[in-house]
């Protein structure tokens, strides 16, 4: 955590003295001191509340851009175009007094690229307690939304938690992972939230970040990158532009991929699209490297090298990027050590 226990014991200091002073028998009238003494003492007890409970404050909500930057770069791999576009869209939207509606960020690409960690990423540099934050909501489209024949509850109640949460912290979070497995009638209702409003019933939405992760797009990312791979240039080389086609709404309309997109692409609402790479070799090495140091072992190349060889690789003949990523490394490594 982030205080210092000097601090601490300053302001604790100070609310004796306040608290003292205040009932220090002077000529003013006992009732006087007395309220004063209680409301110092309220005030400060609030105040040194802040410190042990998370709460909707700076001391708990404030944005680490430096500690963002270092983070895509040193953990996130493979993701050159993601990490840059991420750092722009959260730093402009954070730095921007008065925005003019919510962040929306729209995650794409293949499984274990890397969507759900640098939504972590991202939690953990606007709020201390990270994800486990009461100011961070993630819903899974499969689990926490599984029923059609529910869908008019969803509804409510996802409007309610949006509203809730909202209204308790303007600067509050929502992931929603799977959004390609969303029915689109729950999507509809969260859309007047994503938009431009000044307020809805008194309540203003712009402090607020929105987080959609969907596989939407991955194919045909993928055989962006195979072109590039295929043409021997580096990976380093492609250019949102070069993914625009693979994030465009014909894609997105296409039976596979679900039409979730087009509401919101056709007003507007996503403020940016993020594309994920498929994974190297080369990248799921670094990986198992990086949770080796995560578990405090000391990094061992052959082990990376020999988990990383486990790995499936596709396309069949050329093998050049891992099915899954960077996702079941875990499970893998217990297996090496
Ligand atoms: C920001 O993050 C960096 C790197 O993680 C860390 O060293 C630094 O202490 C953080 N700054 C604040 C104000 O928390
Ligand atoms: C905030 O969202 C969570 C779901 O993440 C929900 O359980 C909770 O009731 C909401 N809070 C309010 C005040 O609506």
């Amino acid at each position: 955590m982030r205080f210092r226990p000097l601090t601490l014991v300053l302001i604790l200091i100070l609310c004796s003295v306040v608290i003292s002073a205040a009932i220090e028998p002077i000529s003013t009238g006992i009732a006087v001191g007395m309220a004063a003494a209680l409301s110092g003492f309220l005030a400060c007890y609030q105040n040194v509340l802040y410190y042990f409970h998370e709460c909707c404050r700076q001391e708990w909500i404030s944005y680490n851009k430096s500690g963002l930057e270092i983070d895509l770069k040193r953990k996130l791999f493979g993701q050159h175009i993601a990490s840059r576009v991420i750092m722009k869209a959260v730093t402009g939207f954070i730095n921007n007094k008065n925005p003019k509606k919510p962040l929306v960020l729209s995650l794409h690409g293949w499984t274990g690229t890397g969507k759900n960690f640098v939504s972590q990423l991202i939690a953990e540099n606007i709020y201390i307690k990270g994800m486990k934050s009461n100011y961070v909501h993630q819903f899974v489209a499969t689990a926490h939304f599984p029923h059609i024949s529910h869908i008019d509850t969803y509804k409510t109640q996802l409007q309610q938690w949006i509203k809730g949460n909202v209204t308790s912290c303007p600067r509050s979070m929502f992931i929603f992972d799977e959004m390609d497995k969303m029915h689109a009638g729950l999507i509809d209702s969260i859309k007047p939230y994503l938009d431009y409003y000044d307020n809805l019933e008194g309540i203003s939405y712009r402090q607020a970040i929105f987080i959609f992760l969907s596989n939407a797009g991955g194919e045909s990312i993928t055989r962006t990158v195979l072109d590039f791979w295929r043409e021997g240039r580096d990976r380093e080389e492609i250019q949102l532009k070069d993914l625009e086609s693979a994030l465009s709404l014909a894609v997105f309309n296409n039976k596979k991929s679900g039409f979730w997109h087009t509401s919101l692409i056709d007003k507007n609402l996503v403020d940016f699209f993020v594309p994920f790479l498929p994974l190297e070799y080369g990248h799921v090495r670094m990986c198992v490297l990086a949770e080796m140091e995560a578990r405090d072992l000391s990094p061992d190349e052959e082990i990376a090298k020999q988990v990383a060889s486990e790995m499936t690789y596709f396309p069949t003949e050329e093998n050049v990027f891992a099915v899954k990523g960077c996702k079941t490394i875990g499970s893998k490594l217990d297996y090496f050590i």
